[in-house]
């Protein structure tokens, strides 16, 4: 838990991190194109786990997973409805790459649950 002034400007999941040896771990939210590429950034951080995959097209998802196992990564946790990875507490922070219109409302959903965006 962060103290005093560096709690002010850390976001919910920083706050959650206990150590420097901590994993974040994040969630891909819409796993095409773009979203495809910010899974692959984020597995290439020191500190950064690919925890969990959310996409609503089925053949999408299973894809994803496949390219995840390919960069030899531990296989994530797969999600179609979004609400029920806002309710995953083992989440840290969410990665949107929807289309446009659902970005809002993904990163208030997500905030409202603790999560970083
Ligand atoms: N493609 C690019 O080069 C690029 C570059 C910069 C920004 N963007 C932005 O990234 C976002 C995604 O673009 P894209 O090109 O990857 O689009 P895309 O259509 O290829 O991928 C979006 C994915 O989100 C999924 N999806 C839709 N609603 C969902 C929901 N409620 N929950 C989970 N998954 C859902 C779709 O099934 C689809 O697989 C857009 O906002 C776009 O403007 C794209």
């Amino acid at each position: 838990m962060l103290a005093g002034s560096a709690a002010a400007w850390a976001g919910p999941a920083a706050q959650r991190v206990p150590g420097a040896n901590a994993r974040v771990r994040v969630a891909g939210c819409g796993v095409r194109k773009r979203g495809w590429h910010h899974v692959r950034q984020f597995s290439g951080l020191p500190g950064v786990e690919v925890a969990a995959l959310c996409e609503v097209y089925e053949n999408v998802l299973n894809g994803g997973l496949q390219d995840v196992e390919k960069l030899g990564l531990p296989k994530p946790k797969t999600y179609i409805d979004v609400r029920r990875l806002m309710a995953d507490k083992f989440i840290d922070a969410v990665s949107i790459a929807t289309p446009t219109s659902w970005h809002a409302l993904i990163a208030i959903w997500a905030c409202q649950a603790g999560k970083d965006v």
